[in-house]
């Protein structure tokens, strides 16, 4: 999605910018550009396209040491060079790079046009600079807040004004704009890898808040003026893992961290002496959760997915009634939100538009919220009550892969703390204990296999189409599945239940369309050999992701090795995982940044 970077300071601003917008493509983006000051006004570089198509077009000596960038996600209008950020004012004495959408953006464009402003782009941002532009006021910072004030939507926004040539102003509305402190220096952004590299000392605008940088400070003050109160962070992030080392790809690179990661998750988190799980972080007394009656999980896409997954655990060792939705789906209905109902939000980005809305829903009509997030200080992670961070260690491809197993290990310690406290034995408990501290180790066996799945990927790179399909937790990692291969490889994927598959979609089942089966070692294996068969009987070559030899044959086995039964979609999602990374590759498609995707969703 899109990406703001924006520097003051002592050196030239346009190399820093450009290495800032390199640090934000991973976010998925169509355009690029920037604006610097330079003697006599303002210099605007854009191009659709990749960065370094944008950079093609600077000239060699553009100095300057104020300046915005962005890499633009279209949302109104095509990617193109008129729309690609930033966009200024008809005189180009105004310069605005945003993020979000401006709601209200039809009818004040109507208005100005009606007045003879003529506009260069579809866009929503470019309104803004016209708006800036016709303002009276003495100081940039009263000019954008008094724009600001009357436009609505989701906003992260960095205004240039070519009157006011020492300072850049930055405001934040529902879209992330975190400022960064180093030596005589400041630098805005949307997402904190595009200031790693210089600082790791932050502050994080709330909404409605606005900040004039100079090379000497910074101010922050609400849209009415009144100064805000900031203490600056220390991120603990390093530049080098915003690096894609010796791996081919980022998607690659974070598929073989995955044993690390989840062993950094579950550090310091297992209890062998009570058979329990230790979270710090949720903010609620053991006494307390037993008053929940119910849990209910909340993410977008891959999150989702991890929390209907993390709701049959928790289901399972805690005995209480979950389940997950969609939280875009979950906000616009009207939900019903009980006390005794404890609400998770799972998110990667901790930034996610509909993850974010849908926790405020909660708030606002009393419930309790906690979040199962990776980027610490993110707006969901402050927003929530508590929670637990994954601390998988930031995730650069766009599609996940090792905050998804991170966050299934997190579960896994939730339903183990429950379960603890409720039903689950120690001898139970330790069993699971067990199973977490030996599962790094297996799933570095599983990574060791990758040729073999590599094959499979290649395999099965010339489908058009493919079922993914399993039973309860089978289900959950069939959904999984798909939805990376048709990310990453834009092979048409679709999970079904196992048991609905003659209910339909039985009838799409060709030699030309493979089915992907979980099957883990459980009480359904019969039910799912029973589906198997139905498959084969209709020429559907089947690809199945066990951990045992199976009793009917296969096109292609893949077995994963035994584990605790909760833990067996860890192992069997690692074999998808390669094979829609090598799946994609055969197809040459842009694995790190699959076309029309955006690694934080920060609109609806
Ligand atoms: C899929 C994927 C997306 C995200 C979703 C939520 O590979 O990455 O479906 O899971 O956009 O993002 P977060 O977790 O940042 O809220």
């Amino acid at each position: 999605m899109c990406g703001i970077v924006a520097y003051v300071g002592r050196q030239n601003a346009m190399p820093i910018l450009v290495e800032g917008l390199r640090r934000l493509e991973y976010r998925g983006y169509d355009s690029a550009g920037i604006a610097v000051h330079r003697a006599g006004g303002l210099a605007v570089f854009k191009a659709k396209g990749k960065v370094r198509e944008m950079e093609a077009r600077l000239p060699a000596r553009l100095k300057g040491t104020v300046g915005i960038g962005h890499t633009r996600w279209a949302t109104h209008g095509e990617p193109s060079d008129e729309n690609a950020h930033p966009h200024t004012d008809s005189s180009e004495r105004i310069a605005v790079v945003h993020n979000g959408i401006i709601e209200n953006a039809g009818a004040l464009r109507a208005k100005l046009e009606a007045d003879g402003t003529e506009f260069t782009s579809e866009t929503d941002t470019e309104l803004l600079a016209h708006l800036i532009a016709a303002e009276k006021g003495d100081s940039l910072i009263d000019n954008v807040r008094s724009v600001l004030r009357r436009v609505s939507g989701a906003y992260g926004v960095a205004v240039l004004d070519g009157d006011h040539p020492e300072e850049i102003v930055v405001a934040r509305n529902g879209s992330p704009v975190v400022i960064g402190i180093a030596d005589k220096a400041f630098f805005a952004a949307s997402d904190v890898a595009a200031l790693v590299r210089h600082t790791q000392q932050v502050v994080y605008l709330d909404d409605g808040e606005i900040a004039r940088l100079t090379k000497d400070g910074y101010e922050v003050t609400t849209l009415d003026a009144v100064p805000s109160e900031k203490t600056p962070s220390t991120i603990e992030l390093d530049d080098m893992e915003f690096d894609k080392a010796d791996f081919a790809h980022f998607m690659l690179k974070e598929i073989h961290e995955q044993p690390d990661a989840v062993a950094r998750t579950l550090r310091g988190r297992l209890e062998p002496r009570f058979s329990t799980a230790r979270l710090g972080g949720l903010n609620i007394e053991a006494k307390d959760l037993l008053r929940f009656k119910r849990i209910k999980m909340l993410g977008c896409g891959s999150a989702y997915i991890a929390g209907v997954l993390g709701a049959k655990m928790i289901e399972r060792l805690a005995r209480i009634p979950c389940d997950a939705e969609p939280a875009a789906e979950f906000r616009y209905r009207n939900p019903i939100i009980e006390q005794d109902t404890l609400y998770f939000a799972v998110s990667q980005s901790g930034e996610t538009f509909d993850t974010l809305a849908a926790v405020e829903e909660v708030q606002r009509k009393g419930g309790t919220v906690l979040g199962i997030i990776n980027s610490v200080g993110s707006t969901i992670a402050r927003t929530c009550k508590g929670g637990v961070y994954l601390h998988a260690g930031p995730e650069v491809a766009v599609v996940s892969t090792k905050t998804f197993l991170c966050t299934l290990t997190v579960f896994a310690l939730i339903g183990l703390y429950l379960g603890r406290m409720k039903d689950v034995s120690p001898a139970e408990g330790k069993r699971l204990l067990t199973a977490l501290e030996a599962l790094p180790e297996q799933m570095q066996q599983v990574l060791d296999r990758e040729d073999e799945f590599a094959e499979v990927g290649r395999k099965y790179a010339h489908y058009d189409h493919a079922y993914f399909i399993g039973r309860n937790e089978g289900f959950a990692v069939a959904m999984e599945g798909a939805l990376k291969l048709k990310e990453v490889s834009y092979i048409h994927a679709e999970a079904y239940p196992a048991s609905e598959l003659k209910h339909g979609p039985l009838a799409l089942v060709t030699a030309q369309t493979p089915t992907i089966a979980i099957v883990p070692n459980d009480d359904l294996v019969e039910k799912n050999m029973a589906t198997i068969e139905e498959i084969k009987a209709r020429q559907g070559p089947v690809l199945a992701i066990a951990q045992g030899e199976l009793p009917v044959e296969v096109e292609d086995l893949i077995v994963v090795p035994e584990t605790h039964e909760l833990l067996a979609p860890v192992l069997m999602l690692l074999p998808l995982q390669l094979i829609a990374y090598h799946a994609a590759l055969a197809r040459e498609c842009d694995v790190d940044q699959p076309r029309n995707l955006a690694k934080s969703v920060t609109v609806e």
